[in-house]
């Protein structure tokens, strides 16, 4: 409703200033003669500025009608200054009236920390909301390199955007977990500036081929990690190999667990690789499986161990028991399924196939223990499952010969019985 109102407004004003003063709107000259600017929630100045033709003066004032901050009746002069009573343009705009121009971007942190910095001040408006950005972006890469002089680096409205700021859990913010990407890509995905730091550009590619940026796109699964989950909003600094398991161990907690119990949470930090990081990478995350276990071609193992030393035999010792157990689990469903196709009921069986997969599961989960051992215990635990399903599929497979059979012989006596019948009713005719 208070758009459509605005944008009436916007109409009224757009022609009243064309009629009465078209050379005054464009020049921003005298007041003299002018029709009086109906104030809007961003006062005179989106009045006036509704009416103006070039973009550059007009888009800010549309685009304010849907600014978190047009709600609780900030108007333009929060960030700019000046008067938002005054229909003359010289006086609303004067420095006398506070007008501050147009902030440069080495101004604009510390323009929207007045009073995202300020608690006491937020607070009044919406008393839930943090008050912390500014402190952190001052530790970020981004935030040092603004105050070294840098304006390449993102600052607030780099990834807020500026007139038509909108909550962070809009779904058409900037900042919404689907679009942050889009948001980072402006800068990181530029390899002209990029090269300039000797940082890479490719990182936003490699992200979209991620599980996790499939999850959240496809899957439409918020909890699945953008940029900002694992970089941070405001202190975006690139985690450290110290933090790298902390960052992966956040939502993945029982991998964490194990790597920090296995021989390579000591030997990754000796070598300077990230925990997760040495296995998995980080951008580009893909969905891992058993082939990845080994010392050949294109196994994870195999980038560090060769077949000779302990970790090289751990890694085969880990494949083959993982192979046979999927092998194991792989028949035991092909043959209870088979046995269902036939109309046996199987539930008994179903039970134990979920547990030979639960198995299997957590088996591949224990590999990042490193221990044969370990792996060898759950996969054995699926082993035996899968072995009381193939079990009870041959007690189907017997019960249905039995059954066929039983169905034989019956067709048998009811022939025999059927031909006796005949045979008697032709004796009686006679
Ligand atoms: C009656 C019309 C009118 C009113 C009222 C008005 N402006 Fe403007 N504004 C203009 C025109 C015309 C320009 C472009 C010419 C100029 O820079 O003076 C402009 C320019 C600007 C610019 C860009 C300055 C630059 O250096 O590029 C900003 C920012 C701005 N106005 C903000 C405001 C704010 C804030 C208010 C209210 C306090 C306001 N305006 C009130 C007409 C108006
Ligand atoms: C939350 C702070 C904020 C509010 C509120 C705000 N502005 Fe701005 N405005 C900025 C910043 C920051 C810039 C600099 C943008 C940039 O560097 O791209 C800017 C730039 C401008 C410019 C220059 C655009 C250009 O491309 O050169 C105009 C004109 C302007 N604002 C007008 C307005 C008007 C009119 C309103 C109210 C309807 C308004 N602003 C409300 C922060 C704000
Ligand atoms: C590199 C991108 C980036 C920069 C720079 C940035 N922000 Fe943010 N901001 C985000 C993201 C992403 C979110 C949403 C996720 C979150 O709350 O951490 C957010 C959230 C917010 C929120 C809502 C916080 C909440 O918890 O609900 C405010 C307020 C905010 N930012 C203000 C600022 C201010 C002020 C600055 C400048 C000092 C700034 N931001 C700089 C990306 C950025
Ligand atoms: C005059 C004080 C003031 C200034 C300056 C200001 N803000 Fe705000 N901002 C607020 C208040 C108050 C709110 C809360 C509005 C609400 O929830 O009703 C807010 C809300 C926000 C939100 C939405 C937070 C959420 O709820 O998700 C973002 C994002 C934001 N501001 C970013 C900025 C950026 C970027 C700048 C600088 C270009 C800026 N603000 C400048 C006062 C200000
Ligand atoms: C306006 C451009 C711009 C945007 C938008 C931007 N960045 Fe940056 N970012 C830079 C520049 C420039 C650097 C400086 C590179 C350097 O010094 O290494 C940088 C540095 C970084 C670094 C430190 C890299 C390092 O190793 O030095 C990280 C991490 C980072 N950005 C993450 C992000 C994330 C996450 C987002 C989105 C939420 C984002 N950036 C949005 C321009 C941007
Ligand atoms: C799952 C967590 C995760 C996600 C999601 C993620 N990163 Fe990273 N990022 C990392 C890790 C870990 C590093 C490596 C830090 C190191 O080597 O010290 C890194 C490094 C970086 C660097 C520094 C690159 C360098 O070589 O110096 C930048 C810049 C960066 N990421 C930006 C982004 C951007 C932009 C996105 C979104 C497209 C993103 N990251 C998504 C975890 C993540
Ligand atoms: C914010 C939470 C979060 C963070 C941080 C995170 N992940 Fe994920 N991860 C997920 C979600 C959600 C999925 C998708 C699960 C699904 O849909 O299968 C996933 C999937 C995966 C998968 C594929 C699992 C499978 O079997 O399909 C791997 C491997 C993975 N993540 C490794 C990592 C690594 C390595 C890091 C750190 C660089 C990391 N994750 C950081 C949440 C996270
Ligand atoms: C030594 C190599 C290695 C390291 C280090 C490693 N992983 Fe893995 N990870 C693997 C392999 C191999 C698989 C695939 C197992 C399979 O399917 O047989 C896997 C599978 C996964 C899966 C999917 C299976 C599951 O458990 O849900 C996730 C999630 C995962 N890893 C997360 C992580 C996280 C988080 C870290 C860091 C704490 C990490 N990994 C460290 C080798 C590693
Ligand atoms: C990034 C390199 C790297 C990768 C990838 C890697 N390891 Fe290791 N691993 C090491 C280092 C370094 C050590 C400690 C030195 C040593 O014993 O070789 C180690 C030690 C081990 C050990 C302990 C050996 C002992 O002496 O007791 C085992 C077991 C092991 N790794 C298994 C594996 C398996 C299985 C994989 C694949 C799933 C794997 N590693 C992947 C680097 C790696």
């Amino acid at each position: 409703m208070r758009e459509k109102g605005d944008g009436f407004a916007a109409a009224v004003i757009a022609i009243g200033l064309l009629i009465v003063a078209p050379g005054a709107a464009a020049a921003g000259g005298g007041a003299a003669g002018r029709a009086k600017i109906t104030v809007t929630s961003g006062g005179t100045c989106q009045g006036c500025h509704l009416g103006l033709g070039d973009a550059k003066l007009h888009d800010p004032a549309v685009g304010f009608n849907h600014d978190v901050h047009n709600r609780p009746g900030l108007g333009c002069v929060a960030c700019h200054g000046g008067d938002p009573k005054a229909e003359d343009p010289e006086e609303a705009m004067s420095p006398r009236r506070g007008f501050r121009g147009v902030p440069k971007p080495s101004q604009i942190p510390k323009l929207c920390g007045s009073c995202h910095a300020n608690s006491s001040f937020i607070k009044k408006f919406a008393p839930n909301l943090p008050t912390d950005q500014l402190a952190q972006y001052r530790t970020s890469v981004h935030g040092k390199r603004l105050a070294a002089g840098d304006t390449n680096v993102a600052t607030c409205i780099s990834c807020h955007g500026v007139h038509g700021i909108r909550a962070v859990k809009d779904s058409r913010s900037s900042v919404y977990p689907t679009h942050v990407v889009a948001t980072c890509a402006q800068c990181h995905a530029n390899k002209a500036l990029m090269s300039t730091y000797g940082i890479p550009s490719d990182i936003v590619e490699k992200y979209k081929r991620s599980v996790h940026f499939e999850a959240l796109t496809k899957k439409n699964d918020l909890s699945a990690p953008t940029c900002n989950d694992c970089h941070g909003s405001h202190g975006a600094t690139p985690p450290g190999v110290s933090s790298i398991s902390n960052v992966c161990g956040t939502c993945h907690v029982k991998n964490m667990d194990l790597f920090r119990k296995s021989p390579h949470a000591k030997a990754f930090s000796e070598i300077g690789v990230g925990a997760c990081d040495g296995c998995h990478g980080h951008h580009d995350v893909t969905v891992p499986d058993d082939a990845k276990i080994g010392v050949g071609k294109g196994t994870f193992c195999g980038r560090c161990h060769d077949a000779s030393d302990r970790g090289g035999e751990a890694a085969s010792g880990i494949s083959a028991a993982l192979t046979l157990a999927t092998d194991t689990v792989d028949r035991a469903r092909t043959e209870v399924q088979d046995a269902e196709r036939k109309g046996m009921l199987m539930e008994k069986a179903e039970i134990k196939l979920q547990e030979s997969h639960q198995d299997l599961v957590e088996a591949r989960t224990e590999v990042h223990l490193a221990s044969v051992w370990a792996v060898t215990k759950r996969a054995n635990g699926a082993v035996a499952a899968a072995k009381a399903a193939l079990d009870a599929a041959a007690r189907a497979r017997k019960e249905i010969r039995y059954r066929r059979h039983g169905l034989l012989i019956a067709l048998a006596l009811i022939l025999i019985a059927l031909v006796a019948l005949i045979l008697k009713i032709r004796k009686i005719e006679q």
